[in-house]
């Protein structure tokens, strides 16, 4: 039996909650954690556990019959509290972003590789059917050579979204909502197309003038082979239509799902290659239904590994590429250059100090609130075609 602690009690924890609770033959929350003890206390009668309430993670430390803490606080607080947990002999979950700088990811990952601990970073729309088919379809490559990508990373936020106390500014959020939003789809990327070895972008507030972070980035990552991809990074489109379309030189898919296959005809004009197309529907058919998907996909996963020492799909190396390249994002549009990827420790943007030193204030936070009262939240695109 796994036992669990959760650190943060805010809008994203009954996802956790809920998650572990589906796997109670094999895992037991065990502590609630908030700096606000009252609001752990409000989870705990919520859901009707029997846990122990604690305001400070480091009263989590020390205790043995802690194995698995969920972190689900604020961005700026993830890398501490992660090193410690690790450094105490826990396996860590942390939520999105990984952390607000790389340097933290880099520390994350050294605690995690010491400790000899499990590591993953919240990336639940990994665990979709959807997504899944789609990784499977690519990795047979029967659409050749991928030559460009699509990312559209949309969302839709008011502007009281950035009154809450932490979000809106470089030093809490880490980012705006390349950050804090397309980092779902930045991780669905990197993990179906690899990294780009060059990223160039720009960024903008257009309708927020109460957060000195972005709401609309756009970027462009080239291949050493030549090949393109946009990433459209933005809380500012109506309808949250998410997507990734993948065009290959024979075929292209995306998700939600959609596939078309197109052969030449003798002028160069477009036929559709109704073999290919039905060899691609075929094994996208094929692929299984999930048994849980979203967080308890991930929250399973994250289990299965604790379990068997075995790898988690989302390690803590693949919430430092996400973050590598929100990186790059953020360094090319701050100093309009392109920029070259791997980032090492050399990049204006590796260190949160240099980050908060460099990054560019749309508008200053004007207002604060604790908490909204409106605690429901929704997480990520609809992918069914
Ligand atoms: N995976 C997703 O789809 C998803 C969705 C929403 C939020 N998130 C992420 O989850 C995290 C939390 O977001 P939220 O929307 O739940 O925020 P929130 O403000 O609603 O909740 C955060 C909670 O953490 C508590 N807290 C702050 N610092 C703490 C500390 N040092 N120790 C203990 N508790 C502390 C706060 O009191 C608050 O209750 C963020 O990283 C956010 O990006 C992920």
């Amino acid at each position: 039996m796994i036992n669990v602690a959760i650190v943060g009690m805010g809008a994203i924890s009954p996802s956790h909650i809920k998650s572990y609770l589906q796997f109670s033959d094999r895992c037991r929350l065990q502590a609630l954690c908030d700096i606000t003890p009252e609001k752990a206390e409000k989870r705990a009668d919520e859901f009707n556990l029997e846990v122990d309430i604690v305001n400070d993670y480091k009263k989590l430390l020390e205790r043995e019959d802690i194995h698995l803490v969920s972190v689900c606080t604020p961005p700026y607080t993830h890398a501490d509290i992660s090193i410690d947990l690790l450094k105490a002999g826990k396996h860590v979950l942390v939520e999105k972003p990984m952390a607000s700088s790389l340097k933290e990811c880099d520390a994350m990952n050294q605690a995690a590789r010491e400790s000899g601990r499990q590591l993953s970073v919240v990336a639940q729309n990994r665990f979709k059917t959807e997504m899944m088919s789609l990784k499977h379809v690519l990795e047979t490559k029967l659409m050749g050579p991928i030559v460009h990508t699509q990312v559209d990373s949309f969302w839709w936020r008011g502007y009281s979204y950035y009154d809450l106390w932490w979000r809106g500014t470089w030093e809490k959020e880490g980012g705006g909502c390349t950050l804090n939003h397309a980092v779902h789809h930045i991780d669905i990327f990197q993990w179906m197309n690899g990294m780009p070895a060059e990223i160039t972008a720009v960024t903008a507030n257009t309708t927020h003038d109460n957060a000195e972070i972005e709401d609309l980035s756009v970027a462009i990552g080239r291949y050493e082979n030549g090949s393109l991809a946009q990433i459209t990074s933005s809380v500012v489109h109506h309808g949250e239509e998410q997507q990734l379309i993948f065009q290959g030189k024979n075929a292209r898919v995306s998700v939600p799902w959609k596939l078309k296959a197109s052969k030449s005809k003798e002028n160069g004009f477009p036929e559709e290659d109704e073999e290919l197309t039905a060899k691609i529907k075929k094994e996208y058919e094929a692929q299984p239904v999930l048994s849980y998907e979203g967080h308890p996909g991930q929250i399973d996963d994250v289990l299965e590994a604790v379990e068997n020492d075995s790898e988690v799909l989302v390690d803590g190396e693949e919430g430092r590429k996400t973050l590598e390249l929100i990186t790059a994002i953020y360094q090319s549009s701050t100093f309009k250059e392109s920029v070259k990827l791997p980032l090492d420790n050399n990049s204006p943007f590796y260190t949160r100090e240099n980050m908060l030193k460099n990054a560019p204030h749309f508008y200053e936070k004007k207002n604060v609130v604790q908490d909204f009262d409106e605690n429901e939240i929704t997480t990520g695109g609809n992918y069914q075609s």
